[in-house]
């Protein structure tokens, strides 16, 4: 009889554990036989262990199989992207409307606020009435008819993901190569896409800091996607600055409907079309010029914004957001930040920028923390931008002026100044391993 303290310690001294001890101990802990502190545990294990190739293959099989797999005809053009996690991002509410209108299905399997960064599910459900839980049978006839769904884990659905993630969250055990690795994949892999594109965020926001950590982890996203069949290219994007200028779980669907409309937003454009372009790539033979045309086309006539209104209607939620965004949850109270320095920005602490908006309730503390779905922040200032002694460089929206002020406080805090302009401005996509030039 396996016992879950021997596996705890077999991963604690760094040996490599077998597909029967990782089974045991992660169905056991879905099943509530194995209790969340010793989970914890065994999550910080990994964390400082590590884990070898076939072991992330078996957790990531262990994930899947946890519950049911999707299954789309071979046919279908389905494809997909996941970001590893930042600060503002909120390019799948921007991407995925348009990569369906351009005609790729996506089954979209995505997830809550992690760590310091925000998540896609939280954000689409500060739109009032939205639902991101549905039957496999309803997810895949949404997706059949509609192009595109975004859904949570369920009890039916990668439970072992929905209930490790949300224990990662609080447990300071996110940033771990096997860890994120099955958590990615595992979604992924079930939700039925025959491919993938990774944002793959490097820097200060980021999970990986470096661009070295970044293509270890690249390395073991594309091998596991093989080894499930399942083709995978990698971006790699810039995590220094909170992309486009919300940071919160509505303001931030209000951007996105924004750029969608036509208004122009540099980081979120670029990464928008970049991404989108490497998922057109893998589902059509198409060239990238004839990529970029469609991209263009779905925005600037409006279906790609259609097909945004499309996804909140049929997932229960009111398509009048995309007419009228003051339906969306917000503050009473707005402070603004008021800079008390002069000179370029080198360096925004863009992880410290997403742990603070915590106090505020955009992110989680507990398992259970109830979000203020309208707070949030406005930051308007990027690296290289010039400061002056008391503009005006944000604004945070809050319920309480005390949590406010604090949060007005760590954004001025997290933000470097330079009297001297140090630097050109930096690309946002740093680099691209696209699965078919390989
Ligand atoms: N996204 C996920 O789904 N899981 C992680 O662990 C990190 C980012």
């Amino acid at each position: 009889m396996l016992n879950p303290v021997e596996i705890i310690l077999k991963k604690r001294i760094g040996n490599e554990l077998t597909l029967e001890e990782m089974f045991f101990i992660v169905n056991n802990y879905i099943n509530g036989n194995v209790p969340d502190y010793q989970m914890s545990a065994f999550l910080m294990a990994i964390f400082f262990k590590g884990m070898s190739k076939q072991e992330i293959v078996n957790l990531t099989r262990i994930y899947v199989e946890s519950g049911s797999k999707i299954d789309f005809p071979k046919e279908l053009k389905t494809v997909d992207k996941h970001s590893t996690g930042g600060v503002g991002d909120k390019i799948t509410m921007t991407l995925a409307p348009i990569v369906a209108a351009c005609g790729g299905y996506i089954p979209m399997i995505s997830g809550r606020g992690l760590g310091h960064t925000g998540g896609t599910l939280d954000k689409l459900e500060s739109i009032p009435g939205f639902n991101t839980f549905m039957t496999e049978a309803v997810f895949k006839e949404k997706v059949l008819n509609h192009k595109l769904a975004i859904i949570a884990q369920s009890a039916d659905i990668v439970p072992a993901d929905k209930k490790i993630y949300a224990l990662r969250d609080v447990t300071a055990t996110v940033e771990s190569l096997p860890l994120i690795c099955a958590s990615i994949m595992s979604k992924k892999i079930a939700e039925g896409s025959q491919n993938l594109v990774i944002d793959l965020k490097v820097g200060s926001g980021a999970f990986m800091k470096t661009l070295q950590e970044a293509e270890k982890l690249a390395d073991l996203l594309v091998f596991i996607g093989e080894s499930f069949g399942q083709k995978v290219s990698i971006v790699f994007t810039r995590m220094d600055s909170p992309i486009g200028y919300a940071i919160g779980n509505a303001l931030e669907i209000k951007e996105c409907i924004e750029y969608l409309q036509g208004k122009i937003i540099p980081d979120i454009d670029k990464i928008t079309k970049t991404l989108a372009v490497e998922m057109l790539k893998l589902c059509f033979s198409i060239s990238e010029a004839q990529c970029v045309l469609k991209i263009n086309e779905v925005i600037n006539n409006g279906t790609a914004l259609k097909k945004f209104e499309e996804l909140v209607s049929i997932q229960g939620g009111d398509p009048n957001i995309v007419r009228n965004t003051s339906i969306l949850p917000s503050s009473k109270i707005i402070l603004n930040i008021v800079s008390n320095q002069k000179g370029y920005v080198i360096n925004i602490n863009s992880q410290q920028i997403g742990y603070s908006l915590i106090k505020i309730g955009a992110g989680r503390t507990k398992l259970d923390s109830p979000l203020d779905m309208g707070s949030g922040v406005y930051f308007y200032k990027k690296i290289g931008d010039f400061i002056e002694v008391g503009e005006i460089i944000g604004e945070v929206h809050c319920a309480s002026e005390k949590a406010g002020n604090e949060v007005v406080q760590d954004i001025l805090n997290a933000i470097n100044i330079s009297e001297t302009k140090v630097f050109e401005k930096k690309d946002v996509i740093i680099g691209i391993r696209n699965v078919l030039n390989q």
